[in-house]
Order: structure tokens, then sequence, then C-alpha cells
């Protein structure tokens, strides 16, 4: 019988995902279908039980029920309690199993363009996205991690809540935008610079480090005036394609056991956004 995925969500009607899984199954001989549902917040406990119902292989989850969906699994990696989110959930002999493939889909990214071992790196943001990036990179070995927020006290919360004093800093926007010349990546997770504020910038940024990676979650616009202004700079830079293919990518092998091509995946969405840098 042909195996059924989906993710759930809202608003979730420009969803990538169908069109890089559904690609993905093609071409891993893997019958299955993979769909979108839109599901409002006080609709999440019945859509849960729908999917138990129906006997959905898997799905993930997205804005805004990463971490509503937590008690309602009937288990959950260890990984996505410490972040408090789930992205991904396999169902397993009717057993709901959660995961978060965020942080690791974005540190894979990454490691494709930048070596992190020892490295000083720079996170721009402390809310949801940067929490899952946060936790996955400071498992790096000898990262030292500075965390900027408009909101300084909630880079220090994730600090202490983690117990990770001994390599990372809280510091004010002001503080990362002087040190920059320190960092070896920075890694952009805040929603500033994406449509339609595409003039928005949340630091400045001269002058950088030679060879400095920087990555921007963002994909709309896929490049943004961070990356822009970082490249012009001599940066190598990375938009938020890769992360979202490589969070799929590790989905996937939850699901089916096969890691697929992620480079196909980058292009796929590169060419439903139309855009031309990646
Ligand atoms: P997500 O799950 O996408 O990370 P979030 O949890 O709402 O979303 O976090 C948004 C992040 O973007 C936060 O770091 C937020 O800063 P604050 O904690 O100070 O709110 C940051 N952010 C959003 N809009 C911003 C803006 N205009 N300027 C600076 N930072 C902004």
């Amino acid at each position: 019988m042909k195996r059924l995925y989906g993710v759930i969500g809202s608003p979730i009607a420009h969803s990538m995902s169908p069109l890089i899984h559904n690609d993905a199954f093609l071409q891993n001989g893997v019958d299955a279908h993979y769909h979108a549902f839109h599901v409002e917040p006080d609709q999440l406990k019945q859509a849960v039980a729908g999917m138990r119902a129906l006997g959905i292989d898997g799905f993930n989850v997205t804005i805004p029920h990463k971490e509503a969906i937590i008690p309602l699994l009937d288990s959950v990696e260890d990984a996505a309690i410490q972040i408090g989110a789930v992205n991904t959930v396999v169902n397993k002999n009717g057993k709901l199993i959660g995961y978060n493939t965020d942080g690791r889909g974005f540190v894979e990214a990454l490691k494709e363009v930048a070596e992190l071992k020892g490295k000083h790196v720079l996170i721009i943001g402390a809310g949801g996205a940067a929490r899952a990036i946060f936790y996955t990179l400071a498992l790096e070995e000898g990262i030292q991690l500075d965390i900027c927020n408009r909101t300084v006290s909630k880079a220090e919360d994730l600090i202490k809540e983690f117990s990770l004093e001994r390599i990372a800093r809280s510091i004010t926007v002001d503080q990362a935008a002087s040190e920059m010349q320190s960092y070896d990546v920075v890694v952009q997770t805040t929603s500033v610079g994406m449509f339609p504020k595409v003039n928005d910038i949340p630091l400045p940024l001269k002058p950088i480090k030679q060879h400095a990676v920087f990555s921007d979650i963002i994909y709309n616009p896929l490049e943004t005036r961070l990356l822009r202004e970082a490249k012009a700079l001599g940066a190598i830079t990375q938009n938020g394609i890769h992360m979202f293919a490589y969070q799929a990518a590790l989905a996937f092998e939850i699901w089916t056991g096969k890691f697929p091509d992620t480079d196909r995946m980058k292009k796929l969405v590169k060419e439903h956004l139309g855009g031309k840098t990646c």
C-alpha cells in the first residue's frame, strides 16, 4: 500500500516540503505521497488523533505547532526535548515518535562551507530557530559561541537554561557589531531582512574577519542584505535553502532509512523560488 506522509502547520499553502519530499520518494523508489495539511492551533489535538486513526506513516510539524505537539506524542528524542520543539514525527507500529531535525539540519548544512572545530561563532537572535541551532552547535568540539539579540535577556536565559556558560556568552547587538572581526562564522536566525523588509540588516558588518562564513536561515529573499554585504566584504555566504534541504533530508532518512540527494532538493527549491543566488 502507498505510504502517506505530510506536514501540518498554519499557514501551509506555500510550503515547499511536498515538492522536495515527493520528488525524493520518486528518486529513491519509495511508493509514498506527501501532502500539506492546514491545521489551526485549536485543531491540533484532533489532527494528531486523525493521523493516528488513519495510520499516517510520518509527518513534519511547522509553525505554530512545534512546541504544542510534544505532549500529544508517545515519545520524543532527547534533543527535541532539550530544544523544546518537534519538527518530525514517525509512526512506528502505532506509536508517534517526535524528533527535531532543524538544529542538525542547520549544522550539517553549515559544515558544507565551514570548519567548526575550535571556531568563534556569532549567533544573531535568540528565538525558536536560534534555540535549535545553539543547542546543536554547542555539541561541536572547542566551539566558542556568542549570542546577540535585540532582547539580551533572552540570549542570557538560553545560555543559562542549557548550562553552557563555559562556552557561550550573551552580548548586545552593538557589542557583536564592534567585535565582528573576531568571528569565523556568523549565523543569522532572526526574521530581520526577510521579505517584504528586504532592506533591513540586523547589525552593521564592517570590518569582518578574512574567510569568514555567513549563514542566514532566511530564504526569501535568497540573498538577504546581510549576505549581500558580507559577500561584498569577501565572506563565504550560505542562504536558508541549505538548512531547509538538510532538515528535510534528515526527516526523510528517519522515515525511509535513505538519505536523499540534498543538492537536488536545493535545486528544486531554488527553481521554485525563481532565484539565481544560492
Ligand atoms: P523563530 O521561531 O523564527 O526563531 P521567534 O521565536 O519569534 O521566531 O524569534 C524571532 C527572533 O527574531 C528573536 O531573536 C527576535 O528578537 P527579540 O527576542 O528581541 O524579539 C528577533 N527579531 C524579530 N524581529 C526583529 C527586529 N525587528 N529586530 C531585531 N530582532 C528581531
